[in-house]
């Protein structure tokens, strides 16, 4: 009896398979609003247990990067109601991932009127693509004034109704992969003085405010969050007091007592290793349901369900090249590969057209 394909429990709700989507950035949201397009593509895909989406912005501030959804317009809730009306359809379970990239972004990117706050004046390395004029030096964010830091809870509050009344089951808070909560955890990013800066039960701060805002808007079981301890993409370097600090994370965590910790693993992209022991630590300290995620296949993921690291396995790439990714692992059918050439370009290319076995089955 394999444990990844029987169904379970996330808080409420129950899920069809212990398979969880990954949330992947397709950049198919032209004008910031989800489309039909968009409702195809997670539809395929629905026979997962729980899909969580792409990073999406809870203001106009938030959106980093071009074509990346919102969820703070009818327009988009709008948008948003036909890709889970369209998931529902299919059996599988849908949050929200509420991103907010702070100095991961560029001015050509965002909306009119629009600004890139961080929590410190501190530009990332390296560079941001635009559809503008092409790849640009990340910005020197502005520093986030204390009217800044309440008005950006408050859009994270209104962004976790905005998705319920999109007809998401929850939200996954971005805490990872160097956004803006991200840059409010890591002393690099962070350099603040005041409340918000210094010490972990400061750089906190702001993760447990949006945190518990959600869950005031919303409920704790519709609230999930994705934190990436160890992760170094975007320009965030590991420190000594890294293990310790997401050790204050989690037991804050539990304590507010939200549905899901979403651990991230990139060391199968490059990335530093997440060593056992912090993995371990999240499964100790946070009595709630723990997703585990990267580079994992149907064995492994498995192998790690079955030793109780983890309630739950999130797969990124596999899920994006093969819409059938149950099928095929249930049959021993081999994996579509995915294209990274066709990742963030516009259009269905290399988004709803990766082949299923069932079309591979029909006569030409
Ligand atoms: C094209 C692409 C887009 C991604 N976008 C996001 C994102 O929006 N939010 C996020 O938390 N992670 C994002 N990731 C990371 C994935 O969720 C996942 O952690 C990563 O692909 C490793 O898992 P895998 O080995 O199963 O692919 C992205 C990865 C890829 C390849």
């Amino acid at each position: 009896m394999s444990l990844l394909f029987s169904k379970t429990t996330l808080g409420p709700f129950t899920l069809q398979n212990r398979m969880v989507m990954s949330p992947l950035t397709r950049n198919r949201a032209t004008r910031n609003v989800p489309n039909e397009l968009m409702a195809e593509y997670y539809s395929q895909r629905a026979s997962a247990g729980l899909i969580v989406t792409e990073g999406t912005s809870p203001s106009p501030n938030g959106v980093g990067y071009p074509r990346m959804p919102g969820i703070y317009s009818e327009e988009q809730i709008k948008g948003w109601r036909t890709v889970t009306s369209a998931v529902h359809a299919r059996g599988a379970k849908i949050f929200l991932q509420v991103m907010h990239a702070g100095r991961i972004g560029h001015e050509l990117n965002l909306p009119p009127g629009a600004r890139v706050l961080a929590p410190s004046a501190v530009a990332a390395a390296g560079e941001m693509y635009t559809d503008a004029k092409g790849p640009q030096p990340h910005p020197t964010p502005k520093a986030m004034s204390e009217a800044d830091i309440k008005a950006t809870i408050g859009e994270y509050a209104q962004a976790a109704r905005n998705a319920v009344v999109a007809g998401f089951e929850g939200i996954e808070l971005h805490g990872a992969n160097g956004y803006l909560l991200e840059q409010f955890i890591r002393p690099n990013s962070n350099q603040r003085t005041d409340a918000y800066g210094g010490p972990i039960e400061n750089r906190a701060r702001f993760v447990l405010e949006v945190a518990k805002a959600a869950i005031d808007a919303i409920g704790k079981d519709r609230v999930g969050i994705r934190l990436s301890p160890f992760g170094a993409f975007n320009d965030m370097p590991p420190y000594p007091e890294m293990e310790a600090d997401y050790t204050y994370l989690a037991q804050q965590l539990n304590a507010l007592g939200l549905v899901y910790i979403h651990l991230v693993d990139h060391s199968s992209m490059g990335a530093p290793v997440v060593p056992a022991s912090t993995k371990e630590m999240f499964r100790r300290e946070f009595k709630r349901t723990l997703i585990l995620s990267g580079g994992y296949d149907a064995d492994r993921a498995e192998q790690d369900l079955e030793a109780g690291k983890c309630d739950l396995v999130a797969f990124g790439r596999p899920f994006l090249a093969n819409p059938d990714l149950i099928d095929r692992w249930k049959s021993g059918a081999a994996l579509n590969a995915p294209d990274m050439s066709t990742f963030y370009t516009p259009g269905p290319k290399g988004y709803t057209d990766y082949p299923t076995l069932a079309k591979e089955r029909q006569p030409a």
